[in-house]
């Protein structure tokens, strides 16, 4: 559990996270509307490079957003999407497959289908306002993924 009391808590976070990237890695974000899942990905994508004169939004109804940092990353909000087939038409498993990060809110119901190994980042809101990020790995890459993005934030678990 990463603790995450400020925006600069998260803006931290996501530093640890995009300096341990590599190409097609899968970050799966999780959490109510409001939780941080898009501000986690745009200090991400900033972390990567991606200037910030260019917006990063929730790709709501647009469902992709390409962004071309020091790795590729597509980021997507699948909080629409109909079924397995409209997912596949998206085509998010080949961009990992041509080297971009893949960074996909309201994913986990489709973490197989976008090629599994992923690091799924819960963002909670406690009732009292506490915010914190519940972070586990799903594969062999992910868990090397965590281990060395929390690393680099100095946390152990
Ligand atoms: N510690 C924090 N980490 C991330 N966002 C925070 C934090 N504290 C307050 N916020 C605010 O919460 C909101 C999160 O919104 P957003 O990232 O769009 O959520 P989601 O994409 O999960 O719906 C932003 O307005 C952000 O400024
Ligand atoms: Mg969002």
């Amino acid at each position: 559990m990463v603790p995450l009391p400020t925006r600069r808590a998260t803006i931290r976070l996501a530093r640890a996270v995009a300096a341990a990237l590599r190409p097609g890695d899968l970050l799966i974000l999780s959490g109510d509307l409001g939780a941080g899942k898009t501000f986690f990905t745009r200090a991400l994508c900033r972390a990567l490079g991606v200037p910030s004169a260019e917006p990063i939004t929730s790709p709501t109804f647009t469902l992709v957003h390409e962004h071309a940092g020091s790795l590729p990353v597509a980021h997507a909000d699948l909080y629409r999407i109909g079924d397995e087939e409209e997912l596949v038409q998206l085509g998010l498993r080949d961009r990992r497959g041509e080297g971009a990060v893949l960074v996909v809110e309201w994913g986990a119901p489709y973490a197989a289908a976008l090629g599994g190994d992923a690091l799924l980042i819960t963002f909670e809101v406690a009732a009292d306002g506490a915010r914190r990020a519940r972070i586990e790995a799903e594969g062999g890459r992910a868990a090397a993924l965590l281990a060395a993005a929390l690393g680099g934030l100095g946390t152990s678990a």
